[in-house]
């Protein structure tokens, strides 16, 4: 069956198309980082008037490029939650009018589901049950994914998420939006150690993690000082160090306690490489596996959408939405109030 996946719930438009026999047949993406430059971070009524703008052409381009037709189309997912509420009705409300309009279902995707599931598009693909440490902008958590639909929270961010962190600690170096590749970028050119900043609760017998203090530490370095280039450039790499450790430390002792073998590390903050060398390194010496999305599907996109909706339409019961014109967004969704897989 040929899935259309559309993702609007922050500021990327994206589109794709996953047929269940023939796999990825091709997706696309629009990114809003210029529209929301000016303003240092994400403003939502634009993210949403943006999608309305993009969400039609983009899907009629990737359906031309694949060479597909609407009517080849067996499914419209779209990304249900959670997200911006304004930007999500968007994805909804014309995945909706599609699906309505050729009398097939609209399929409702969590996006953290998306992410968790987004590596099993690359090969070699991890096996049930894994490890998967899900750090975007908004989330970062450590889930133990059993099965499609079986997630069990194993631990999860007190305050702020990891991206956030880097997105906060950039806007105090003065790099723009969005900050993590911009910070990420700054720090190949210093060296941890020259500041010392807290890896907060990176030694507390729980896997759950901090990133707020961080950014206070990160504050009381900068302010009142000028920094030169090379002093910025330090402190970006004693910001990612800092990062970078709590989330290797945590994620392998969620393997430890687990007693599991193979880790995920899905979203945004996912495509850092001093993260994915870090974790890959120490994850190696555990003589566990690390698996990752391919770069261009670890933040936000079309394909993890279509791709997680093909995984719920294998086991029917999974679908929990159907074409109708009554739908709902939900800008807040936990993973583990996902239907379990049936038998
Ligand atoms: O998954 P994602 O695209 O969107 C959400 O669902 O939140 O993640 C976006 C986050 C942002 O905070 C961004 O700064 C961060 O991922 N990010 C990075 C890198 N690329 C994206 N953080 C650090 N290093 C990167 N290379
Ligand atoms: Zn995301």
């Amino acid at each position: 069956m040929l899935v259309l996946g559309i993702e609007t719930s922050c500021d990327e438009t994206g589109a794709a198309l996953y047929d269940s026999g023939r796999g990825l047949l091709g997706h696309a993406l629009y990114s809003q980082v210029a529209l929301h430059a000016d303003y240092g971070g994400v403003v939502p009524e634009l993210a949403s008037r943006d999608h309305i703008r993009r969400t039609l052409p983009l899907t009629q381009g990737l359906l031309e490029q694949s060479g597909c037709g609407t009517r080849d189309l067996g499914a419209v997912a779209y990304t249900e939650g959670p997200g911006l509420a304004g930007a999500l009705l968007v994805g909804a409300a014309i995945a909706h009018g599609l699906a309505y309009a050729l009398k097939v279902p609209a399929l409702g995707v969590n996006h953290l589901e998306a992410h968790l599931l987004s590596p099993l598009l690359s090969e070699p693909a991890p096996r049930f049950p894994f490890i998967a440490l899900l750090v975007s902008g908004g989330h970062t958590q450590l889930v133990r994914v059993a099965g499609v639909g079986q997630y069990e929270l194993l631990g999860e961010t007190v305050d702020d998420a990891a991206g956030e962190a880097f997105d906060k600690s950039a806007k105090l170096l003065g790099l723009g939006y969005p900050g993590g590749p911009a910070l990420a970028q700054l720090a190949e050119r210093g060296r941890a150690g020259k500041f010392h900043l807290p890896r907060p609760m990176r030694a507390s017998d729980d896997l759950n993690f901090s990133f707020s203090g961080l950014k206070t530490a990160v504050l009381t370095a900068v302010r009142g000082r000028t920094l030169d280039e090379q002093a910025r450039a330090d402190l970006a790499a004693e910001i990612e160090a800092a990062i970078v450790e709590v989330l290797t430390g945590k994620a392998l002792a969620a393997l430890e306690d687990t007693g599991l073998r193979q880790l995920v590390v899905a979203g945004g903050v996912g495509a850092n490489r001093s993260l994915r060398a870090g974790i890959s390194r120490a994850a190696g010496g555990l003589g566990c596996s690390v698996f990752y999305p391919e770069l261009e599907f670890c933040t936000d996109n079309g394909a993890m959408i279509a791709f997680a909706a093909a995984m719920r339409l294998e086991h029917s019961s999974l679908i929990t939405h159907h074409s109708s014109l009554a739908f709902t967004v939900r800008p807040r969704w936990d993973l583990e109030t996902l239907a379990p897989q049936s038998a």
